[in-house]
Parts: C-alpha cells; sequence; structure tokens
C-alpha cells in the first residue's frame, strides 16, 4: 500500500483521468476526497470506489469559486482528518484559437489556471499544518507543442507548466513537493467530445492520434494514473519542479 493512511484530493474526479487517480489512490490505502462540479457523476464514481471497499468522500464543487475551492480542503479536513495530497486534475476544454470569445478566455484561465491555484492555496495552508505533502498538477503535451485552433486550451496548460516550477520553490521549505505529468492524447469524456465535434468514429481518432506517437495509440487513464500515484509517494522524495511526459512518445520525435 504505497499510500496508506494519507489523505488526498484529486479534483475533476467524477470521470476520466480524474476518476482513474481517485480509483488508484483508494486501491493503494488513501482516503480520497473527490471533488467535481458534476455533483452526480462524482457521487456515481464515489459508490464505485466504495463497492470495492475504498474509502471515498465526494465532494460538489467548482474550482473556479474560490468559497467552493476552499471549501474542499475544508470538507477534507473535516472528513478524514488532514490533507497530504493534492491533484490539480479538473480542467475545462476551449478547444479554439482566434475564435474564442473572452468569455472563453475567462472561463478557460478561471478554471483551469486560477481555479487551479485557488484550491492548491487552501490545501497548501492544510498540508503545512500537517508537516508537508506533494502536489500534482495536470498539464500537457500541449503546455509543450502547437496544435491546430488549440491556443485558448494549450495556454493554460503551458501556465500549469510554469506554475508548477513556481510552486516547487516557493513550497519546498514546508516541505510541500510539486510536480506535473503532461499527458498526450488519453481516451477519456473529453477526447470522446473532441472525437464528436471533429466527426471522427474511435477507430479513425486512434488511428490519426496513434500515428503521432511511437507507441502507435492513444493513451489509457490507468496510464496517466499510475505515474501520478508515484510522484504522490514518498517513492519520488527528492522529485520537485519537474515535469513528466505521459505521451506514448509523442514529443521525442
Ligand atoms: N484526455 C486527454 O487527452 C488529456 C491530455 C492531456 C492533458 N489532459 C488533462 O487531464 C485532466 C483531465 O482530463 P480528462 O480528459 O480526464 O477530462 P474529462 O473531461 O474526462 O474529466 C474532467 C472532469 O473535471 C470536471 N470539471 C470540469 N470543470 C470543473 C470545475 N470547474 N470544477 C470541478 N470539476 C470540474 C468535469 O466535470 C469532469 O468530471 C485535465 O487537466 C486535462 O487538461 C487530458
Amino acid at each position: 500500500m504505497r499510500l496508506k493512511d494519507k489523505v488526498a484530493i484529486v479534483t475533476g474526479a467524477g470521470a476520466g483521468i480524474g476518476q482513474a487517480v481517485a480509483e488508484v489512490f483508494c486501491e493503494e490505502g488513501a482516503k480520497v476526497v473527490a471533488a467535481d462540479i458534476d455533483a452526480d457523476s462524482v457521487e456515481q464514481a464515489a459508490r464505485a470506489i466504495r463497492s470495492k471497499g475504498g474509502a471515498v468522500f465526494p465532494v460538489h464543487a467548482d474550482i473556479a469559486q474560490e468559497e467552493q475551492a476552499r471549501r474542499i480542503s475544508d470538507e477534507a479536513v473535516k472528513a478524514f482528518g488532514q490533507v497530504n495530497i493534492l491533484v490539480n486534475n479538473a480542467a475545462t476544454f476551449v478547444l479554439k484559437g482566434f475564435d474564442a470569445t473572452v468569455e472563453d478566455w475567462r472561463r478557460s484561465l478561471g478554471v483551469n489556471v486560477i481555479g487551479t491555484t485557488m484550491v492548491t492555496k487552501y490545501a497548501v495552508d492544510r498540508m503545512k499544518a500537517f508537516g508537508g505533502g506533494a502536489i500534482v498538477n495536470l498539464a500537457s503535451i500541449s503546455s509543450f507543442v502547437a496544435q491546430p485552433n488549440f491556443f485558448a486550451y494549450s495556454a493554460t496548460k503551458a501556465a500549469i507548466l510554469q506554475l508548477t516550477r513556481n510552486m516547487a520553490m516557493d513550497l519546498a521549505p514546508f516541505s510541500v513537493r510539486v510536480n506535473c505529468v503532461c499527458p498526450g492524447t488519453i481516451l477519456t469524456a473529453a477526447s470522446s467530445r473532441h472525437m464528436k465535434n471533429v466527426g471522427m468514429t474511435f477507430e479513425q481518432f486512434n488511428a490519426e492520434e496513434g500515428a503521432k506517437t511511437f507507441l502507435k495509440r492513444v493513451g489509457q487513464p490507468r496510464e496517466v494514473a499510475y505515474p501520478i500515484l508515484f510522484l504522490a509517494s514518498d517513492e519520488a522524495s527528492y522529485i520537485t519542479g519537474t515535469s513528466l511526459m505521459i505521451d506514448g512518445g509523442y514529443t521525442a520525435q
């Protein structure tokens, strides 16, 4: 049990990568606070984890609202007594370029950058009180490479990469490590929505996106959850301020 007795907050835990992280963390002995803007999906994800014996507490919260971002950590302490790990996974996908409106930009930055920072601010207060912790942020290959008509999203993921470095510097004196993972194309609700928007079947999408990787396929949520588990665990005790590509080789060529 690599996370025995740890309390972890996972945002966006009602679907996709966040749901897989919540599952894997519970399998490794963590008590998980699963936060999501979608109350039904996070309740359902929590029920599935509990049915396998996991300790999970669902919280309905929009991370873009500061009071709700703060409440996630308050609820974690109420439910499980402390906060040791935070996985900043929740994000909104504004996959647009110059067609993004000011409102689109506000939403993209409000959730992905400001919301992530607010959740972290309040979780860090708790981590400091309990002797330190580990934070894993979800950046992306989009933090590094250009993709067509994508920059309203990519700008926020590039910000996450730099926030990770800055937070790692500022939080090191408090024994809080901060790292990020950078997934390539992973099969989740978000990528299914994207497939639909661009009018592709899964087979077409897998072939087209897979062709950009060494491994010739898209990834699965658990293939991101396990590297996050490593970075959140004490096995990564000398790793902070770094980014880990999880992209089947996409950015290595
Ligand atoms: N899927 C990919 O191909 C991919 C690639 C690179 C990076 N990522 C990153 O991984 C993370 C998860 O992506 P995913 O594909 O699993 O997404 P997803 O859309 O499948 O799931 C995201 C979850 O976050 C929740 N959420 C959205 N806005 C929220 C808010 N304001 N407050 C609280 N919860 C909110 C959603 O309700 C949903 O349950 C994101 O940060 C994304 O940028 C995904």
